[in-house]
């Protein structure tokens, strides 16, 4: 599964799947690090596995 950037992800805080890709480009490349960030992720935790996913993206094949 792969979300286009403009995509809501995190509706708690209105992140898109673009949002969440850059601050995982700029190295807050783990869920806790998001969450300290980003405050993605910190409320209702609906969005978890759609950030796993985007996190997964970025690791190397
Ligand atoms: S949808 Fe992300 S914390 Fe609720």
């Amino acid at each position: 599964m792969t979300f286009r950037d403009e995509e809501v992800i995190c509706f708690c805080f209105g992140f898109t799947a673009g949002d969440i890709r850059q601050a995982i480009a700029r190295g807050e490349n783990t869920l806790d690090k998001l969450r300290e960030s980003l405050e993605a992720c910190d409320r209702c935790q609906g969005c978890r596995g759609e950030i796993q996913i985007l996190l997964r993206e970025q690791e190397p094949s």
